[in-house]
């Protein structure tokens, strides 16, 4: 059996006594509740250090919005694996579509990324999806499969029990509109059959696959209740203690 996880994706939201509040509040609602899943919340880089501390006696896990592929130097503004890491992150997110559309992140770049964050024992979220004109072009599994292709070239079977998938079709991002669950897990499914035929049935089997784009409480169980739907990754609706614990307990 897979194990669940649901994510929280802040952006650049909540600076660090905002982030620091929204920790404390979730905190208190998850220890009144017994979980079916993992939690991860990904804050900004910036509140990481002191929220590690707020999640240290919890089952809360951290992680970082992005990361460069370099290891360290004269990179001015980026931040390297190694330095979040050492401030309690377990995970990363990578590939998100605001990164590829607004700073033209390449699936390249995306790879070395990859490459780096888990040659440093790090654990990627990899997000892949299609924009709306690809969808309605019909090429969702072709945008699809390039991105993953791309994305995992080089990379070991070895490796690949450390990553989760992402599927964020980009037209439901921020917007209210959810894919439908039927249409979510075709694509699940469509990602899955491709992990099988790049690696085995046996990571395909094991992968987490989780879905994005509009998550919200109302539509969390639903979604979460296909079969090759692993947890959710979450933008809007995490920033609230309630409604991410709406989410968490639609598991
Ligand atoms: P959303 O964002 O839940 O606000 O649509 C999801 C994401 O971008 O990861």
């Amino acid at each position: 059996m897979r194990k669940k996880i649901i994510a929280g994706n802040w952006k650049m939201n909540k600076n660090l006594s905002e982030s620091i509040a929204l920790v404390e509040e979730l905190n208190i609602l998850l220890n009144k509740q017994s979980l079916n899943c993992e939690v991860i919340v990904c804050p900004p880089f910036t509140s990481l250090l002191s929220l590690a501390e707020k999640i240290k006696k919890t089952d809360i896990k951290l992680g970082a919005q992005n990361m460069y592929f370099e290891s360290d130097g004269a990179f001015t503004g980026e931040i390297s694996a190694d330095m979040i890491l050492s401030v309690g992150c377990e995970y990363v997110i990578l590939g998100h579509s605001e990164r590829r559309e607004i700073f033209k992140e390449t699936d390249e770049l995306i790879n070395k990324k990859i490459k780096q964050a888990l040659s440093k024992g790090l654990k990627p979220i990899f997000c892949v999806g299609e924009k709306l004109e690809q969808r309605e072009a019909n090429i969702t599994e072709d945008i699809v499969r390039g991105q993953i292709e791309k994305g995992l070239e080089g990379i070991s079977e070895n490796d690949m029990k450390n990553i989760i998938i992402a599927y964020e079709p980009v037209w439901a991002i921020g917007t209210g509109k959810t894919a439908t669950p039927a249409q979510a897990e075709e694509v699940h499914v469509f990602i899955r059959n491709l992990i099988g035929k790049l690696y085995s049935t046996a990571i395909a089997e094991d992968i987490v696959i989780q879905y994005g784009g509009s998550v919200k409480p109302d539509n969390a169980k639903e979604l979460l209740s296909q079969k090759n739907i692993d947890g959710a990754l979450v933008g809007g609706a995490c920033l609230k203690a309630d409604s991410f614990m709406g989410i968490i307990l639609g598991v």
